[in-house]
């Protein structure tokens, strides 16, 4: 699909109110401030689906301050499609932006045959970035993140090549993404002695998963690095949207197999009774959802996704209402628990 070059809105100017609303937050003891709320491209920007929806979902977060996007080499379909319209969108709409934009790419899953196409070494996570940045017609990222940990390569090979990434100026800072606590401590070790600027853990986390819980937060606190935490709403489980069935044009309601009916059916009580409390806070339940994972003081950021700019709208307000009372945590937890 083109981008529609004669739509009324060619011309896209950025709402001057951008920076007002939005809460920006520090990531570890880092510079970095990131918006509470940041927007990912896992789905929805790959060249089977609609780049004009794309790019209105990318300028309505812009336009909320959402300044951090997050990709990965492997995000489409097919991979690498989401990076090649992301890098169309940016040259059309935020080329005069850049500098006010923190960008994320990834390496770790499969992307090309053969032996050097996925995992860990050096030879995939170099030539990976270099394959990344052409796509998105950028000179560096923000943050590269070696997107799982690799079983067989050397944790050493690994960081190294993250550290000569940043030495030749092809990411600013770098970070990790499904790495258990042991293995963050460790990669933390490594690149602290490599003098390298490592400041996010990318981790699932909502309130149907939580892991992170179980140390991992404990482990960012003690080295001085926060989490961004991503598929905040389960994938879409924790909203509104299958509260009355699958919607044809949903997750669910798709090829995904990450999320299906069985997803639906096997959670859907629970959601309906955390729906329950979100109306008594007078918020939709995505909103609070969010709020639920912001009050953890290690994250930095929630990653969400989207598949319309309404649905970024409504999320952003999840950052009207933050504070839970015990109750509501209590009740929150007899649910999820
Ligand atoms: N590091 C990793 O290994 C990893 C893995 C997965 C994801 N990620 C990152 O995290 C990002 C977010 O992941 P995710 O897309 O799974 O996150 P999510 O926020 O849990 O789910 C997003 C989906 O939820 C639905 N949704 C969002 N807001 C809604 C609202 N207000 N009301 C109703 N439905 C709503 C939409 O689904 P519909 O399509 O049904 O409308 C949307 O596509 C990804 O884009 C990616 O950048 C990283």
């Amino acid at each position: 699909m083109q981008i529609n070059e004669n739509s009324e809105n060619l011309n896209y100017t950025a709402n001057p109110e951008r920076y007002k609303s939005m809460t920006y937050k520090r990531t570890g003891k880092s510079g970095v401030l990131l918006p509470a709320i940041s927007l990912g491209l896992w789905h929805n920007f790959g060249f089977v689906d609609d780049i004009n929806n794309g790019r209105d979902i990318l300028r309505t977060a812009f336009d909320l301050g959402i300044v951090h996007i997050d990709l990965a080499n492997n995000y489409g379909p097919p991979p690498g499609s989401a990076e090649e319209n992301f890098g169309t969108i940016l040259k059309s709409d935020f080329k005069s932006h850049r500098d006010e934009l923190f960008i994320a790419s990834k390496a770790g899953y499969g992307m090309w045959d053969g032996p050097y196409g996925e995992w860990g070494s050096r030879k995939y996570l170099i030539s990976s970035l270099d394959q990344s940045l052409k796509r998105m017609g950028l000179e560096y990222v923000d943050i590269f993140y070696h997107h799982r940990p690799d079983p067989n390569t050397p944790l050493e090979e690994t960081m190294g090549a993250l550290a000569d990434i940043v030495r030749q100026g092809k990411a600013l800072y770098v970070g990790i993404s499904n790495y258990q606590p042991k293995e963050t401590k460790k990669a933390a070790e490594i690149l602290r002695q490599l003098n390298v600027p490592f400041i996010l853990h990318q981790a699932r986390y909502s309130m149907f998963d939580r892991w992170v819980e179980d140390g991992l937060l404990d482990t960012l606190d003690e080295n001085g690095l926060s989490c961004i935490a991503f598929s905040p709403l389960a994938q879409g489980l924790i909203t509104d949207r299958y509260l009355n069935g699958i919607p044809q044009n949903s997750r669910a309601g798709g090829e995904s197999v990450f999320l299906n009916k069985n997803s639906v059916d096997s959670n859907i009580e629970k959601i309906q009774k955390l729906n329950e409390i979100a109306k008594n806070r007078s918020q939709k339940l995505s909103q609070m959802a969010i709020s639920w994972i912001l009050r953890q003081k290690q994250v930095a950021s929630v990653l969400v996704g989207a598949s319309s700019s309404e649905q970024l709208k409504d999320n952003v307000k999840a950052l009207d209402n933050l504070s839970f009372s015990k109750e509501e945590l209590i009740e929150i937890e007899n649910i999820i628990a």
